[in-house]
């Protein structure tokens, strides 16, 4: 079967570390790059934090390209309070061989998308996938499939209303719904269906490699910030669940839907509105709906237990 080749458009961020080392260690996918953005930290940090994962990973083809370093009309309003400072968690690493290359994110993704057939998994606010639809119009019917990890059809998590892709810029956003492009949308209400908790991380450190410490290491202040707030240790896997959809697609439920971006309300900026009647059932916009976690916690150690 033919692999699928694929960018991860990212901000990392620790949940979005574990979806890059879910897709290195599935062969399935082809990582061609990770492109970063500004989000859950500057965009300085997600770059570097890419380049540590490559490192991790042990995959120094996968190239990595620097691109937004803010939203498109605001200031950058991270996330540092629950990924870390360095947004990873804060812990020690050695300064990465990997290396960032001179071109652009959003330049590197077009010419990937002119090479063949391409998917992007876009993991961090939409800001990058924003730019390429106005540096290179059209380009949208030319990409193959977009998996976003972003919006709610309920509450948010950064306000009531917004989730905090969208909400960090929610502009973007609404370009990117509005394009024409085949979209994929994993919403909190999906995510936070999607947990890790104390025995997975116990798992993890009992692997005995650097990929299952590090992981382990990584999200356990991620599980402390979630007790401060929610009450429970649920290490929620936002962005596993746009790579889950690449690798076990049947194992997501999904349905048709029309989705639009909140850019102005007072109360509700950044918000997600979807709209799942029955006139948009055959939509190409498809939002994950329900899936089993257990089965997907087997999933994702068993992936995770390939590094070595
Ligand atoms: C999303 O926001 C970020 O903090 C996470 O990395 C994830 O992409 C969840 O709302
Ligand atoms: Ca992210």
């Amino acid at each position: 079967m033919a692999r699928t080749r694929l960018v991860i458009d990212t901000d990392p961020g620790v949940d979005d570390a574990v979806a890059i080392l879910l897709a290195l260690a599935s062969d399935e996918l082809d990582v061609l790059a990770l492109t970063t953005v500004a989000g859950n930290v500057a965009v300085d940090k997600t770059t570097l934090n890419a380049r540590r994962l490559i490192d991790l990973a042990g995959r120094p083809d996968v190239v990595v390209a620097r691109g937004c370093a803010a939203p498109l009309v605001t200031a950058l309003d991270d996330a540092g309070d629950v990924h870390g400072l360095d947004g990873l968690g804060d812990i020690e690493w050695s300064e990465p061989v990997a290396r960032e290359c001179a071109e652009h994110a959003v330049d590197l993704l077009a010419r990937l998308i002119a090479e063949g057939p391409l998917t992007i998994a876009a993991i961090g606010p939409l800001t990058n996938l924003a730019l390429l639809q106005s540096r290179y119009p059209g380009i949208e019917s030319r990409v193959e499939r977009v998996v976003i990890m972003g919006g709610a059809s309920f509450a948010g998590n950064v306000t009531a209303a917004a989730e905090f892709n969208i909400w960090c810029d929610p502009e973007a956003a609404a370009r990117v719904f509005a394009g024409p492009w085949p979209i994929t949308l994993m919403p909190l209400d999906l995510t936070h269906q999607a947990t890790l908790n104390d025995d997975d991380l116990a798992y993890l450190r009992g692997l005995g490699t650097e990929v299952g410490r590090r992981v382990a290491a990584i999200l356990e202040p991620y599980a402390a910030y979630h007790e401060r707030w929610h009450g429970n240790r649920d290490v929620i896997m936002h962005d596993a669940m746009a790579i889950y959809e690449l690798l076990a697609p049947e194992a997501i439920a999904k349905q048709g839907a029309q989705v639009s971006v909140e850019t102005a309300g007072q109360h509700t900026r950044g918000a997600t509105v979807i709209d799942r009647r029955r006139g948009y059932a055959s939509s190409s916009t498809r939002v994950g709906v329900a899936l089993d976690n257990p089965t997907f916690v087997a999933f994702l150690r068993e992936r995770l237990a390939r590094y070595r």
